[in-house]
């Protein structure tokens, strides 16, 4: 098991962490008046028994089940959680655990900091993208219209309790999709995570990447916890054209696929903008071509979906990307001219 107390809460990671949340839960649970469990009607049946079962000191829980997808993760659906936890009685000293994909951590995370002002949270990921990303690092947020996390807060939790073994119900498709953030990740840290990620030939050894994928995204938040230098910024590699594609698709994509297309094309544009070699482009793409086949892009305007979204600075009218300059070598946030996004978009989609 591995254990990390970061910023925004602990975070523990292995097979074991279930036992150590249901020891949490021995000493804390009468602190809590409700215990409310946010899921999707996915994670719903093929997790929440397995779940519940391994939690002995639980008690008796509320459950609220909204649809799986990007689609809840709106103001609408936020506005009908509120009442629905005032209907189950959660008040100011409940407790509200997200147990999901990175949909259900970003919800519960918005509505636990601001359901009567802030209740305790705590998350337990049961996607691979939610495990190695989006549940660490206190971010959540929510789209309005197709504006992606355009509104959201940054709050804490009482933990965060990785249990891979969720991942045995996953379909092949979601799990692949979360694949690519363990990509960006390796891109960002280690010879040793990158090789790892290009020998992976079955999803099944995705499980072994998950510790190392998390330490990463912890090391980057905590020099940068609010996102105001431009450590955190590297984290959005890959992710200036999966907004743009996101938008788009009004969402009917998943994030993790979008940011596959994202970092082949952005890796081409950082080759354009000479701050990385042509065989670590090659290799990236290959490793990407792998796994996802090239999505249809002709129908989609990558600067009009750049100019949308929220990331574009807003304070001039230069598109900003944060790109790869080398294994291990972090991200530089550069402006790039319009006709070299094109031409890099153009390449991707020649397939
Ligand atoms: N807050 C952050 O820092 C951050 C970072 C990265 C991504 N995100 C957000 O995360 C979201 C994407 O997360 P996601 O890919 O987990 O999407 P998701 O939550 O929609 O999960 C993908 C699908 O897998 C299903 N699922 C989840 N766990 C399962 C399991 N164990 N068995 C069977 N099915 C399971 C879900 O029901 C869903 O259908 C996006 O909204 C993205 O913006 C947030």
């Amino acid at each position: 098991m591995t254990n990390w107390n970061t910023f925004y809460g602990p975070v523990i990671e292995g097979q074991f962490c279930l036992e150590f949340l249901d020891e949490w839960l021995k000493t804390n649970r009468k602190n809590y008046t409700r215990i409310i469990v946010l899921t999707d009607s996915n994670v719903n049946e093929k997790c929440l028994p397995m779940f519940l079962g391994e939690l002995k000191n639980i008690g008796e829980t509320a459950i609220i089940e909204i649809e799986p997808g990007e689609a809840s993760k709106s103001f609408e659906i936020v506005s009908q959680l509120n009442l629905a936890l005032l209907e189950n009685n959660a008040d100011r000293k409940s407790l509200l655990i997200s147990l999901g994909g990175g949909v259900i951590s970003d919800i519960g995370g918005f509505l636990s900091s601001i359901y009567m002002r802030g209740i305790d949270h705590i998350i337990v990921p049961t996607s691979l993208l939610s495990m190695i990303d989006a549940s660490i690092g206190g971010k959540n947020g929510v789209n309005i219209q197709s504006y992606k996390n355009l509104s959201g807060t940054f709050s804490s939790s009482k933990g965060v309790f990785i249990y891979p073994n969720f991942l045995k119900s996953m379909n092949q498709k979601d799990l692949i999709s979360g694949f690519s953030e363990i990509i960006k990740h390796a891109m960002l840290s280690s010879e040793s995570l990158w090789k790892d990620c290009i020998n992976c030939s079955s999803s099944s050894e995705f499980m072994n990447l998950i510790p190392r994928a998390v330490k990463v995204k912890i090391e980057i938040v905590e020099k940068d916890n609010k996102e105001r230098g431009n450590h955190r910024f590297s984290l959005n590699m890959g992710h200036t054209i999966a907004h743009a594609i996101e938008y788009f698709e009004n969402n009917n994509i998943s994030h993790g696929d979008a940011v596959a297309a994202g970092l082949w094309i952005e890796s081409e544009i950082a080759f354009g903008e000479g701050l990385i070699d042509r065989e670590s482009v090659d290799t990236l793409q290959r490793l990407i071509d792998k796994w996802w086949p090239r999505l249809d892009l002709k129908n989609i305007d990558v600067l009009e979906g750049m100019i949308a979204d929220k990331k574009k600075s807003s304070f001039s009218k230069d598109f900003y990307f944060s790109l790869w300059s080398g294994v291990g070598k972090g991200a530089v946030l550069i402006s790039v001219p319009e006709v070299k996004i094109h031409k890099a978009k153009l390449l991707y989609a020649q397939g």
